[in-house]
């Protein structure tokens, strides 16, 4: 395990060992039974080519209307509560007292991908964003907090986290592409990354 700074964002290389990645992905299972991953529309009237579903109180959402938090699954029922599991770990990260009340699940299946956007829809920014990155590799793109500027790509691996806290939490960031199978963390392949979010 190490740890990097780039621009602010903290990131731990192989913070989660192959057992807990495992683990964690036995962990996902049910919350992914009952929140089945959807392709958001995004406000232009295209679909993400990223699929996604949340737990916690709030889960992320998008539609015509522009990006929000929604309380519920597009489906109509509630999402899951988050895993201790989860919660656990980013207590290990970050040492906060305050839970996290979104976890965004975000799957790469083969040619998805993410394009450079802030996550400035929750409502403190003073809480860092918590990313975990699970199966294949993905190459991280980050930039400043404005759009345009220089930006800089770096790989994330399976068992990856990377704050997003301070001068990294309005930064600039998305997901270039993936190395379709790189990984056999998930049987059939693709990356998850699971972000942790403080929301309200
Ligand atoms: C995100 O910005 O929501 C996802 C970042 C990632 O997939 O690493
Ligand atoms: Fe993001």
């Amino acid at each position: 395990m190490s740890m990097l700074r780039l621009r602010g964002f903290e990131i731990h290389k192989g913070y989660l060992d192959p057992e807990v990645q495992r683990s964690l992905i036995e962990t996902l299972r049910p919350v992914l039974r009952s929140a089945p991953l959807f392709s958001p529309t995004v406000p232009g009237g295209g679909k993400m080519s990223v699929r996604m579903t949340s737990a916690g109180a709030f889960g992320w959402y998008s539609d015509e209307m522009g990006y929000r938090y929604s309380d519920h699954h597009p489906k109509g029922f509630d999402w899951p509560a988050i895993p201790e599991a989860i919660l656990d770990l980013w207590r290990d990260v970050t040492g906060l007292q305050r839970q996290p009340d979104c976890c965004l699940l975000n799957y790469y299946g083969e040619g998805a991908k993410m394009g450079l956007h802030q996550d400035k829809d929750e409502a403190d920014f003073s809480f860092p964003v918590v990313s975990i990155s699970l199966g294949d590799d993905g190459m991280f793109r980050i930039g400043g907090n404005r759009r345009g500027g220089k930006t800089d790509t770096i790989w994330l691996n399976s068992g990856d986290v990377v704050v997003m806290g301070g001068e990294a939490r309005l930064a600039y960031h998305g997901v270039d592409r993936i190395r379709f199978q790189s990984s056999r963390l998930l049987p059939k392949g693709g990356r998850i990354n699971l972000t942790l979010r403080v929301v309200t």
